[in-house]
């Protein structure tokens, strides 16, 4: 029987954080480890360009870097193809070719690239790639023939956008693209340390790769429910950002306990985070000695990712040849 495909990339923007990780990569695990798809996963490189274009000097290293997270969290390249945009021209092809049967008022009026613009203000967006953006992403999802492209919400009016070009495509040459489906991540709500959402350039952010020391520094450091100032002040811990984490992080019992214990005041936030960062740490410990072996054999990371990159090739090109039958170039 063969599996459905699915495919998924993000920017390489630096490390990534916890947001990150409940956001999309425990995610891609888990469909990973279902047995259930053939996962693709790739490191969008080029994506990182429409908005980072003025500066590239560090995106290799981010690129190993992400790979190295991703690795660390259990994504296992025995199971996932992993590879890595930027090496595989026919993605290039494929959204060049996209872009000509795609019309200029779907890109302009998608919300996302509205909302980036303005929330990026600081860079000139008014670009060729940037508006584009969207019509590469399409090129990586249907190059692949994917079932399903496992995202946030934030990424749906992406996907719609690919289906409709994928559509368009079909209609015009020749049936060659499945219609992709959004597999809709169940996020869980977690904040940064300040409140506001996690995001690397807020300095807000808890790390994967943050060891124990600085974990449990972060976590003192964290927002709680504004209005418990004091001590003796009961908390509701479903304002606070901490007990979201409690969520993901500690047992069952231990969260029905801190969420009694705050509203009566019997238990205090120094101690509340405390026991947060002990649960976090644990639970990263593995994490970080994955972590630590990939950073000791970088090497192997390269090859993993050249390994994945062959794979997905093969695939693109095989995608490419029938696109340019169908379109009779
Ligand atoms: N746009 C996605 C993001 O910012 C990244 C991405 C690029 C992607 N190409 C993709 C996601 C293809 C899914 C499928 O998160
Ligand atoms: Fe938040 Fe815990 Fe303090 Fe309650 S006790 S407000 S859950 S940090």
């Amino acid at each position: 029987m063969t599996r459905k495909r699915i495919v998924s990339g993000m920017r390489p923007t630096g490390k990534l954080h916890l947001g990150n990780l409940h956001g999309a990569l425990a995610n891609w695990v888990d469909l990973q480890n279902s047995g259930e798809y053939d996962c693709f996963y790739f490191v969008a490189d080029w994506h990182a360009l429409t908005s980072d274009y003025g500066n590239t000097e560090q995106i290799r290293e981010y690129a190993l870097g992400m790979a190295m997270d991703w690795l660390s969290v259990g994504l296992d390249p025995g199971k996932s193809t992993l590879f890595i945009q930027s090496r595989i021209q026919e993605h290039a092809e494929l959204f060049l070719l996209l872009s000509m049967i795609t019309p200029l008022p779907w890109l302009e009026r998608n919300p996302t690239y509205k909302e980036m613009k303005s929330e990026l203000a600081d860079r000139d967006l008014s670009t060729f790639g940037f508006l584009g953006y969207p019509v590469l992403q399409a090129a990586d999802i249907i190059i692949y023939k994917a079932y399903g492209v496992p995202v946030g919400v934030d990424q749906l009016p992406h996907i719609e956008l690919t289906r409709e070009i994928a559509r368009r495509f079909n209609f015009f040459y020749r049936e060659i693209f499945p219609i992709p489906e959004p597999l809709l991540t169940n996020v869980p709500k977690l904040l940064g340390t300040d409140g506001r959402k996690m995001s690397k350039s807020y300095e807000n952010s808890i790390y994967i790769s943050d060891r124990a020391d600085v974990l449990k520094g972060k976590v003192e450091s964290m927002f709680t429910d504004p209005q418990r100032m004091r001590r003796r002040d009961p908390g509701r811990p479903e304002l606070c950002n901490v007990f979201s984490f409690h969520g993901i992080y500690s047992s069952e019992a231990d969260v029905q306990e801190i969420s009694r214990e705050c509203r009566q005041a019997g238990i205090g936030c120094t101690d509340c985070k405390r026991r947060l960062a002990a649960r976090i740490g644990e639970a990263m410990m593995p994490v970080h000695d994955r972590l630590a072996y990939y950073q000791n054999h970088v090497n192997e990371v390269e090859e993993i990712m050249t390994e994945g990159t062959l794979r997905a090739t093969g695939e693109a090109r095989a995608t490419m040849q029938e696109v340019r039958e169908a379109l009779k170039i």
